[in-house]
């Protein structure tokens, strides 16, 4: 069963893997918890159980779809719109997520066609790797290239893991497309243990100076250019831009990590000031 069930999870066919992590199995393809699903405790101990979507950020529908469309180039691309800085950034953030006390369990969220999942696995070995995503082409790509770790249907808005499941939970890119970035924050808090680490990626609006104009440059004018003519698609790669200019800038969103129950939260920059590495401990 392992690395082969990417459908959305259910109670009866759950791979053991979920079952032995999970439990609280909700129906992603709705994006609503079931009724009988108890609120996730982290929203009641934050005190707000009532959740809106993040002004400006996409449809989950729109955003699931996006994807599923651009995964049979989306690895191309990836490398050669970063100019191959991607795996550096990867093995970073992966680097991060481990050397933070024992990590047994460690789950990869949005995780796309699976790199980071893969180089969590590479750089250790012992850790049982998880990764989970809500679009099935992304992770059937990701399966074919990584077989014994388990990949399967998850909506970062309503996870379908138990509480305090995992001891680290990573998000290469993902964080930007999140229809309600608030709730989907809390989620992570809610299947980290008390003490565990979140480890995120993230595209955010380049800094100001001569940098900065030639980086959004890049970002507006030759990007969009060379993601159409490879994947055929003519909004995902207008859409990239856009969307990292409506992200928040570091400091903002360390604030957001601390309101939705983390601590101890660092937003460092990197590849010339476009993304940053945030890791944040979820509190006890
Ligand atoms: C830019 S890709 C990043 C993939 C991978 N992490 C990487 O580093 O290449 C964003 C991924 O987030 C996923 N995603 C976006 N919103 C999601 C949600 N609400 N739940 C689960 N996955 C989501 C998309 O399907 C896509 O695979």
């Amino acid at each position: 069963m392992r690395g082969q069930s990417i459908g959305w999870p259910r109670q009866a066919d759950a791979p053991r893997e979920s079952e032995a992590i999970g439990g609280r199995l909700v129906g992603c393809a709705t994006s609503k918890p079931r009724k009988d699903e108890a609120v996730p405790a982290s929203a009641k101990v934050e005190g707000t159980t009532v959740s809106a979507p993040t002004p400006g950020a996409p449809e989950s529908a729109r955003v699931r779809s996006m994807f599923d469309a651009i995964a049979p180039r989306y690895d191309l691309l990836n490398h050669l719109l970063s100019m191959n800085l991607d795996h550096g950034w990867r093995r970073k953030a992966a680097r991060a997520a481990l050397s933070f006390g024992t990590v047994e369990r460690v789950l990869d969220l949005c995780c796309g066609t699976g790199d980071l999942a893969i180089e969590l696995a590479r750089q250790s070995p012992a850790a049982r790797v998880f990764g989970g995503d809500f679009s099935l082409a992304m992770l059937a790509r990701a399966t074919r290239k990584a077989q014994r770790i388990p990949f399967s249907a998850a909506d970062a808005l309503h996870l379908p893991y138990r509480d305090a499941a995992f001891d680290a939970v990573t998000m290469a890119f993902g964080l930007r497309n999140l229809a309600d970035r608030a709730l989907g924050l809390r989620e992570l808090a809610r299947v980290l243990r008390p003490g565990g680490r979140a480890v995120i990626l993230e595209f955010v609006p380049p800094g100001r100076g001569l940098v900065g104009a030639a980086f959004r440059f890049y970002l507006h004018h030759v990007l969009p250019r060379i993601g159409r003519a490879i994947s055929g698609d003519v909004s995902a790669y207008t859409y990239l831009p856009q969307s990292m200019e409506k992200f928040p800038p570091p400091d903002a969103l360390r604030a957001e990590f601390e309101v939705a129950g983390f601590e101890h939260t660092t937003a460092t920059r990197m590849g010339l000031n476009g993304v940053v590495l945030v890791c944040a401990q979820r509190r006890p």
